[in-house]
């Protein structure tokens, strides 16, 4: 089967496209490079030995865009490609909307014209908000804080309707919890540009000696030691969650809806800590004051992936801190 995989060459879409490679999936990559590199395609070459087509595109473009589907005519698609800083997305609001609305518009649009019925989403625990109790299930009351999280409920908003008004397509919502970690080759990890906003990337950079200290913000929260606390999943285990909805989109027609996380809670002091003692380095940090929207904790319930779509995370925050720290000393050499 044929995959179109927006944003293809980004964190979790670089993944993903392994993955799907090694199920022997035929892979088209669409990306606009905006916060990803060229290389990245021979990195996924190399670690499976196969290879993907690429085109560099927005997706917003619908003259380019429709020519990858008459050339390529993909079956199925994994929608990616978006812009996820929500500081910026503050700033920005009109950029954050047009950029990731009009894109899966125009991705609905190329179904319906070319009969793709399979579509997995690329969206976040963002959505629920500030939930009222933990941990999280699909069911909860949706609500958003800044436009990033906006774009991502309205998004799944468009979708359902989408799925509403067609009998055959198969859409799946996957809310991602806070991916981080690196492909075990040390190939493929998450290096944003600028300064990142996301603590693991953050604390690589600490590591590497390019930013003194890490700023923890906020030791105050109503948790275990002050610190907030996420539900980190390995970006590999995640990446594997998109094949699992692939198959179920294969088996019925409707709209469906996974948290994909761990069910674990760790502390920002945890992931600090853990990452000190597997990779025998010091993260000097400080504590700050609270970053504005910051919620205390946040954590997923994912018995609905287990149950409808036999998926569950393996890889715990060991291995997330190792494979991290890899990628930063592979990316050196
Ligand atoms: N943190 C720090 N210092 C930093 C960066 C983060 O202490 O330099 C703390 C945060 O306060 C938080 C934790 O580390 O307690 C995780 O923060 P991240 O920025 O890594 O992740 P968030 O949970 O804030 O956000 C992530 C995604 C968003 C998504 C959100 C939804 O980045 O895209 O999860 O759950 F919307």
């Amino acid at each position: 089967m044929k995959v179109l995989v927006t944003g293809g060459l980004g964190f979790i879409g670089s993944h993903t496209c392994v993955e799907l490679l090694e199920a022997n999936y035929e892979v088209v990559i669409v990306d606009n490079l905006s916060n990803s590199t060229i290389d990245v395609i021979d990195k996924i070459k190399a670690i499976t030995n196969k290879t993907v087509s690429f085109y560099e595109l927005d997706v917003c473009d619908e003259v380019e865009l429709e020519k990858v589907f008459q050339k390529e005519r993909p079956e199925a698609i994994i929608h990616f490609a978006a812009y996820k800083a929500v500081g910026e997305s503050v700033e920005k609001p009109i950029l954050y909307y047009e950029n990731n609305l009009i894109s899966t518009l125009k991705l609905c649009k190329m179904m319906q014209k070319y009969h793709v019925t399979k579509f997995v989403f690329s969206s976040s625990a963002t959505v629920y908000g500030s939930p009222a109790t933990l941990p999280i299930k699909e069911d909860f009351p949706l609500f958003t804080t800044n436009p990033y999280g906006t774009t991502k409920l309205m998004i799944e908003k468009i979708l359902k309707d989408f799925v509403s008004s067609q009998k055959d397509i198969s859409v799946i919502i996957l809310r991602y919890f806070n991916p981080i970690g690196a492909h075990p080759s040390g190939l493929l990890g998450e290096n944003p540009k600028g300064i990142p906003n996301n603590l693991m990337p953050y604390i690589l950079k600490v590591a590497d000696k390019e930013l003194e200290r890490l700023h923890i913000f906020g030791n105050d929260y109503d948790t275990k030691d002050g610190t907030g606390v996420r539900d980190y999943i390995h970006v590999v285990d995640l990446a594997k969650g998109h094949l699992c909805a692939l198959e179920k989109t294969k088996k019925e027609p409707g709209i469906f809806y996974y948290n994909l996380g761990t069910g674990c809670g760790y502390s920002v002091l945890d992931l600090v800590k853990t990452f000190e003692r597997v990779n025998g380095i010091k993260i000097p940090y400080q504590i700050d004051h609270r970053r504005p929207g910051d919620v205390a904790s946040c954590y997923a319930d994912s018995t609905k992936a287990y149950q409808e779509l036999g998926w569950k995370a393996e890889l715990g925050i060991e291995e997330m801190c190792k494979d991290a720290y890899h990628f930063l000393l592979e990316s050196k050499r």
